[in-house]
């Protein structure tokens, strides 16, 4: 059974371009009056666009060089990869050019994948500032673009968030064509709730907290819109084991269930569960660096829909020299004792859903 890695970030060419042509965030250039001066750093949010936070994080090729991707897989046993766009996406681009430049980047992609046809696919990128009926197109496109198996989407969508019915013709879009939503955060919490001394932490409350809540809320947020009830097909698979949905699943269901407000609402009698749409529409990744959390991320969705990631080329090792990833080998330990070393369980997970979920070509190793 083949390793399969479903959370794994590309900038290919066209977007690097993109990024270095920019003044504003998001954007990527060197500090020439920084400790390393020949560096490029990558800024991606507003709250890093600060000194005290060394502006961003330093980019290299391991970023958009796909030989440095391979080399990556290589070294950590990962027989096939599912490329996603890093965020933040398009979701910043101006209305008139997104169409476009969402071609572009999905086209340079797919290029990028078909060159080791058995090894990559990627989910593209929509142009999401653009119209309703451009994102639509592009989504038809996609379906002609061999190596695409879905879409990656941040959770503003349209600019009002996942809950927004100006997305409707975007989920119908998705659902008729069978593509799955590999839903990332990245605009995590408002900075105030880390408090005056956030700056002495790193990037740890933005990534560790900010990110999984930020997913849990847009999730939370498309089930009482009820888009789940509007595309029962619809298929989303969760970035970090679903933040923490599992955990909070109950308790978000008690709320829905104890709210007033809600009971008299039209299709409340007929809504479908939390539950239900966990085990029904909900895809996890496997990127919780933990048995706790995959534990909870399995009881609420089924072993038969976690899948391994790694998040590269995020949190590689701080030491140099060091060849293989923690972070890798955190996520593998994690499917390998939340299932007591169960191995036909394991390998579903380390890629056999993956390859029966996204159709991926088996490879022979
Ligand atoms: N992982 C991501 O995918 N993006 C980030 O910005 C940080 C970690
Ligand atoms: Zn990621």
């Amino acid at each position: 059974m083949p390793v399969v890695d479903v959370h794994t970030h590309v900038y290919p060419p066209a977007y690097m371009a993109l990024l270095r042509s920019r003044g504003e965030v998001p954007y990527v250039r060197s500090f020439p009056d920084s400790p390393n001066p020949m560096q490029e750093r990558l800024v991606i949010l507003p709250a890093e666009d600060t000194a005290s936070t060394s502006r961003g994080r330093p980019i290299g090729p391991e970023y958009y060089d796909i030989n440095q991707k391979l080399a990556f897989m290589d070294t950590h046993s990962i027989d096939i990869s599912v490329l996603s766009l890093a965020n933040p996406w398009l979701d910043w681009l101006p209305a008139d050019t997104a169409a476009k430049t969402a071609q572009e980047i999905n086209d340079d992609v797919n290029a990028m994948c078909a060159l080791h046809p058995e090894r990559l696919y990627a989910f593209g990128t929509l142009p999401l500032s653009a119209k309703a009926g451009d994102i639509v197109a592009e989504i038809a496109r996609l379906n002609t673009l061999d190596q695409m198996r879905g879409v990656i989407i941040g959770t503003s969508g349209m600019g009002a968030g996942l809950d927004d019915p100006a997305l409707d013709p975007v989920y119908a879009a998705l659902e008729a064509h069978g593509q799955i939503i590999f839903l990332h955060p990245h605009y995590g919490l408002p900075s105030s709730v880390y408090g005056p001394r956030a700056g002495d932490y790193g990037h740890v409350l933005p990534l560790a907290l900010g990110f999984p809540l930020e997913t849990t809320i847009a999730v939370t947020r498309m089930l009482l819109s009820g888009v789940f009830d509007r595309f029962p097909k619809l298929s989303v698979l969760l970035a970090h084991s679903g933040g923490t949905l599992p955990f909070l699943a109950g308790r978000i269901e008690s709320c829905i269930e104890h709210d007033g407000h809600l009971h008299g609402q039209p299709g409340f009698k007929s809504r479908r569960s939390v539950w239900d749409v966990l085990k029904n529409n909900v895809y996890l990744d496997a990127v919780a660096y933990g048995k706790a959390g995959l534990k909870a991320a399995v009881e609420v969705s089924g072993a038969d829909r976690l899948m391994f990631g790694t998040d590269h080329p995020f949190f590689p090792p701080l030491d140099e020299g060091q060849e293989k990833w923690m972070s890798v080998s955190t996520n593998e330990q994690a499917v390998a004792t939340t299932f007591d070393g169960d191995k036909e369980i394991v390998d579903a997970v380390m890629g056999g859903n993956a390859v029966k979920m996204l159709k991926l070509v088996k490879t022979s190793s």
